[in-house]
């Protein structure tokens, strides 16, 4: 029986088998999550990206985590927040989704995600954080852990509110 628990935190610290980063489609770094996934795993990381020639918005790439204390890396690229009528909400479900199909293949059994596409793509956190956690509750019992990793504190009490029962 899995178990979806909420953190407040950097990403880059959490002893996990594979943290998801919220790149851009061309894999090759950029700020916030993205550049301190980048800036922690070290120059490997972006040689091991260079190969994988980008990635489309909803879709995941996986690469080894280098200098991280996580093993992988899952690289999936949110969808910009355009009003709501572009199909984001799909976009951002698959992001969760294919980022959990990649990690069951590679037998990961602890995930952390940050909260994908809710900073420079602009999405509304509230709206995003459902989408995650739906996302993680259909997936919960092909894990061990599954962590919403929440940079600030609004971001995991808005978590809170919507996931009484994660620890
Ligand atoms: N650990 C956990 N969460 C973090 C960290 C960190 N070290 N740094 C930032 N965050 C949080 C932000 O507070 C936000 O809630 O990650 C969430 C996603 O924000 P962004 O990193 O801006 O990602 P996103 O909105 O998906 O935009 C992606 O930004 O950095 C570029 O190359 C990236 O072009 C891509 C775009």
């Amino acid at each position: 029986m899995g178990q979806i628990r909420i953190v407040q935190g950097d990403i880059t610290r959490l002893e996990v088998d594979a943290v998801v980063n919220a790149a851009n489609s061309t894999l090759l770094g950029g700020g916030g999550v993205d550049g301190a996934i980048h800036r922690a795993a070290g120059p490997d990381l972006l040689a091991a990206c260079r190969s994988l020639g980008g990635c489309p918005a909803g879709e995941a790439r996986i690469t080894p985590g280098f200098r991280l204390p996580a093993k992988w890396v899952i690289h999936t690229v949110g969808p910009v927040w355009q009003g709501g009528e572009r199909g984001e909400s799909a976009l951002l479900a698959s992001c969760y989704r294919e980022s959990l199909a990649v990690a069951k293949a590679h037998g990961v059994a602890t995930i952390a995600f940050p909260a994908i596409s809710t900073g420079v793509y602009g999405y509304p956190k509230q709206q995003a954080a459902a989408i995650a956690l739906a996302a993680m509750r259909e997936w919960v019992d092909d894990f061990e852990k599954i962590i919403a990793c929440c940079f600030s504190a609004a971001d995991a009490d808005r978590y809170r509110k919507l996931c009484r029962e994660c620890i």
